[in-house]
């Protein structure tokens, strides 16, 4: 069917009018129609036309609903961009080449479906939606990330098929309004279905359910008809308890003649004694049953809504649910998939919370649009604090369509959609007005709106908080700030001005290995009256499965061609510039605490021990003192575990009785074991578990592993020197299970936070990634041969002594190295050696078995023992990985038992990886790497921390590798 060249809706060009939004759109509400209703996912026809207004008549292939045309085979392609906008014209116009997909299919309407409303909804389409149904015009939809209903009562016939046309378009004034950081794609991301209902209808249902056990449920009803019939009215009941009619509500709509034949408006409500309260922690919901009745009492609509009893409240500069200072752990969250693109399903989202309760989160942002209708069920069923945003970001634009006028009807209709989807949902928390988009008149429009419909929920906006974080006259209740130093945050709340909760929207940006500081963050954050937490960037690592072979996304086919992180041999997670895309942002699209495939990064499990529910707060004599640090529950639904663990190699275990704590209590608990007097350092650690199932995992998950040190390391006696040591010509110590040896290390292959923090630009022109060694003196005392060498760099000369004593068993390496001042701020001073092959398995004493840096290495010490191969993390563009922060002593062997063991002087950061600082640093893609048969082991006397440079503050000054000398000393023996 050719399109007509007359059609209404692409004469009007609605691609680049901002003042149209929709036309012939049903309002937004709260009713969930989607359980009994038509599906139409699954193939549909499918072309795409080079520009909107193209003739329709090429050849059909077929596309899968919802599905991004992006990601199934067609030549355009995503596109990775985080800023500016993929096409040069400024808002409102679009580029002349304009993807634009036209989806068909017959839909078979149910015969007893006649004399009933019939309702298309288009779960969500990128960037304009147009609809036809058998060639006539039905409406215009905007807005990607909501729902877009048409009445399509008396367009389509009961009984009969009818051709439904969906033609979305690519680029438009809206996509000026759609500029997150994330991939471009085009296409119906959300299901698309088909539902009837009774022409008196409940239109909107509006539940308010307050902490006390009031709840109060306004129905709007209207009938396809025109005018209410007689005698309507509406019944509701919380599970059987049945809800009261507000007759004072019909009295006074009545007595201000605010009865309209066209509207009906209906109240009810009911106090639910002894009401189980809703919370993140103990997240209880009731079944609301809302019914709409004709006069003989028959019912014409119901409606169901699970809804949670809870309070939300801002009092001085406190954000309270339920009266409570909650910490917010939050996470900014997108919907991603890495074969889909944009489509989540319910399990994927529920496999998402469900990681992010195990990893102690409890809050999310919606970054940056209403997620999926399903998130919202979920986070009220599995206990998060959400930050619903609107689909608002403008970010190469922001200042000239903040104040648009053109733009205005866009921003109050996107915000006011997601206000009328998500109102009744407890676990919204906080409205957002959308992101980066500068600050302007509409957006006080759009907070306008909200003030006046939902009354009971804060309204946040970075862009506003950033005029004044404690500014009254701004559309933000929350001081929201991105990436603020922790510095300012605390200076803020100790300065006697704040007035607004401190929640940052964004911090401790996880692009590559990052998120260093992030227990300083929370130290601070937990000790000062006014910081309430934040939420981390982000979740997701948005790396699309693709195939090397041909460049092209494997789409929704993929599954199983990934695990743990990394993609199967012959693909590869892509990131920006990776589609051939001209002009993108590289690896910033990688920036999440989980693998594409979400896999927690080591990050999560630094953030589980940091939110730990459960923490010793001290070891004194009368034993070890426990807190409760949740919110709402007590300790009943955890079991615990204690483990004693000496440097010796002993473990001791016992069972954990947890005293029974509200939430803020301590309380003393006898010390489990009688403290060994041998055995050196002794670490104590309180495993843990849930004792019981919960809706987020198994009974006997881990929850938390706090941890105290009973007893400090105790020096070790000088060892008695035996055997020889052989250094070659050039000064180096040969031994038969090194491969290479030991030498001078002042770089690692850059993180992302190197890169883009500039540190690394540094190390190169100081060319510490390719210093060159020279001996300069080699000494010999007996059996002790010492051996100076210098490194020279641009800005300076390294010397570097190393000292080798023979000790039973092996070589005593005592090393120096001094940097010259020039060289403040290196990645690390320390050895790297490497073994023969076969030495597969690393055994180690220190904090573990996690990644762990200077700045991120909460996990707690024991004894712990992984695969060589396991110990390295695969951030998707390869860099340092695969530390282990304070590490004592550590072996590397074989399965016949053959290896090393190394002893060190003090507790330092190892690394045993596979690959060489700059195998890791020349290729951009893990599959690019190519493993060496044997170790290649770092030990430093002194490791940047990490930081999170690559988008916020850089590491502390304390985490920093000073210049000047450094010393350290290390054992090497053969096992
Ligand atoms: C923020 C922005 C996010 C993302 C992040 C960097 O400024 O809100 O969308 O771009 O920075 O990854
Ligand atoms: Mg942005």
């Amino acid at each position: 069917m050719n399109r007509d060249p007359l059609d209404p809706l692409t004469a009007l060009r609605p691609w680049e009018a901002p003042e149209v939004t929709s036309w012939g759109r049903l309002p937004m509400n709260a009713v969930d129609r989607r359980s009994e209703s038509l599906p139409l996912d699954g193939d549909w026809r499918f072309q795409l036309l080079p520009v909107p207004d193209a003739p329709v008549g090429g050849p059909w292939s077929s596309a899968h609903v919802p599905g991004v045309w992006t990601m199934q085979g067609t030549d355009d392609l995503p596109q990775y961009l985080n800023i500016r906008m993929p096409f040069a014209e400024f808002p409102p116009l679009t580029p002349s080449a304009n993807p634009t997909g036209v989806y068909e299919r017959e839909v078979s309407v149910p015969a007893d479906w006649a004399g009933r409303r019939i309702v298309l909804q288009v779960g969500a389409a990128e960037s304009v939606l147009l609809v036809h149904v058998d060639g006539r015009p039905v409406g215009i939809s905007k807005d990607s990330h909501l729902a877009a209903e048409f009445d399509l009562t008396g367009l389509v016939a009961p009984g009969s098929s009818s051709t439904l046309r969906l033609t979305v378009v690519k680029w438009s004034d809206a996509s000026h309004i759609e500029d997150q950081d994330q991939w471009w794609h085009g296409g119906i991301t959300r299901s698309v279905l088909l539902y009837a209902t009774d022409p008196l209808h409940l239109a909107d249902v509006t539940v308010r359910a307050a902490y006390s056990g009031e709840l109060r449920v306004d129905c709007r009803v209207r009938d396809a008809g025109g005018a209410l019939p007689e005698g309507w009215y509406v019944s509701g009941d919380l599970d059987g308890l049945p809800l009261t009619q507000d007759t004072e509500f019909d009295r006074l709509n009545a007595e201000d003649e605010r009865v309209s034949d066209f509207l009906g408006e209906a109240r009810m409500g009911a106090t639910v004694p002894e009401v189980r309260t809703w919370n993140a922690e103990t997240p209880e919901l009731y079944g609301l049953t809302v019914r709409l009745h004709r006069s003989d009492g028959t019912v014409a609509d119901m409606s169901y809504h699970r809804i949670g009893f809870r309070d939300v409240e801002i009092v001085g500069r406190d954000l309270l649910v339920n009266g409570e200072r909650v910490y917010i752990r939050g996470v900014n969250r997108h919907d991603f998939h890495p074969l889909t693109g944009r489509t989540v399903s319910y399990d994927d989202m529920r496999a998402d919370l469900v990681l992010l309760k195990r990893f102690g989160f409890n809050a999310i942002r919606t970054a940056h649009y209403p997620n999926d209708p399903g998130l919202y069920d979920l986070a009220d069923e599995l206990g998060f604090y959400v930050v619903d945003e609107a689909d608002i970001e403008s970010h190469d634009h922001a200042h000239e369509i903040a104040d648009d006028p053109r733009y205005l009807n866009a921003f109050v209709d996107r915000v006011s959609r997601m206000v009328l989807r998500d109102k009744n949902h407890p676990s919204v928390i906080i409205w957002s007005l959308g992101n980066e988009s500068d600050y302007g008149a509409n957006h006080d429009a759009a907070a306008g709106w909200v003030r006046r419909h939902d009354p009971t929920r804060p309204i946040q906006y970075e862009g506003a908080a950033k005029l004044g974080w404690a500014d009254p006259g701004v559309a933000s209740d929350i001081a929201c700030p991105m990436y603020a130093p922790l510095e300012d945050c605390v200076a803020h709340a100790l300065s006697g001005e704040q007035t607004k909760p401190l929640i940052q929207c964004e911090y401790s940006h996880a692009m590559g290995n990052s998120n260093g500081t992030l227990a300083d963050h929370w130290a601070a954050i937990e000790s000062t009256p006014g910081l309430q937490g934040g939420f981390i960037w982000e979740f997701w690592d948005h790396g699309i499965l693709q195939r090397v072979s041909d460049g092209r996304p494997v789409g929704r086919g993929g599954a199983g061609l990934y695990d743990n992180g990394v993609a199967a041999p012959g693909y590869r997670w892509a990131y920006g510039g990776d589609f051939g895309e001209r002009l993108h942002d590289g690896a910033f699209i990688a920036d999440g605490v989980v693998f594409p495939d979400r896999t927690p990064k080591p990050v999560m499990y630094e953030h589980r021990e940091i939110a730990a529910p459960v923490r010793i707060e001290a070891y004194r004599h009368e034993g070890i003192v426990l807190g409760n640090h949740q919110h709402f529950r007590g300790l009943d639904w955890l079991s615990g575990e204690w483990e004693l663990s000496l440097a010796d190699g002993r473990v001791l275990t016992a069972p954990a009785e947890l005293p029974d704590l509200r939430p803020g209590q301590t309380a003393a608990v006898p010390l489990p074991f009688a403290l060994p007097v041998d055995g050196g350092e002794a670490w104590l650690t309180l495993r843990i578990t849930t004792a019981r199932e919960e809706a987020w995992a198994p009974a006997g998950t881990v929850v938390c592993l706090p941890q105290v040190r009973l007893r400090e390391a105790t020096v070790s006696a000088v060892e008695n020197r035996s055997g020889t040591v052989q250094v070659d010509d050039d000064g180096l110590l040969v031994h038969p299970l090194l491969a290479a040896a030991p030498a001078l290390s002042l770089w690692r292959a850059p993180t992302d936070n190197d890169e883009l923090g500039g540190m690394a630009l540094r190390w190169r022109a100081w060319g510490l990634d390719a210093l060159v060694r020279k001996v300069v003196d080699m000494r010999w005392d007996g059996d002790q041969v010492t051996v100076l060498a210098e490194y020279a760099a641009e800005v300076g000369v390294v010397r570097h002594v190393q000292v080798f004593t023979p000790v039973e068993g092996g070589v005593r390496i005592e090393e120096s190295a001094e940097l010259p001042d020039a060289l403040a701020d290196v990645a690390r001073v320390g050895s790297v050696f490497e073994t023969v092959p076969g030495l597969d398995l690393m055994e180690w004493y220190g904090p573990g078995p996690w990644e762990s840096y200077p700045d991120r290495r909460t996990a707690p010490v024991g004894h712990h023992s992984v695969p060589v191969d396991e110990l390295f993390t695969p951030y998707l563009r390869p860099q340092e990985s695969g530390g282990r922060n304070g590490v004592r002593h550590f072996r590397l062997s074989a399965p016949d038992a053959t290896g090393i063991a190394v002893a060190l002087d003090e507790p330092r950061q190892v690394s045993v990886t596979r690959f060489r600082a700059e195998d890791l640093s020349s290729v951009a893609h893990h599959d690019q790497l190519v493993p060496r048969p044997g170790c290649v082991v770092h030990i430093d006397a002194a490791h940047r921390g990490l930081g999170t440079a690559s988008c916020g503050p850089d590491t502390f000054p304390s985490y920093l590798v000073a210049p000047g000398v450094h010393r350290w000393s290390w054992t090497l023996r053969a096992l």
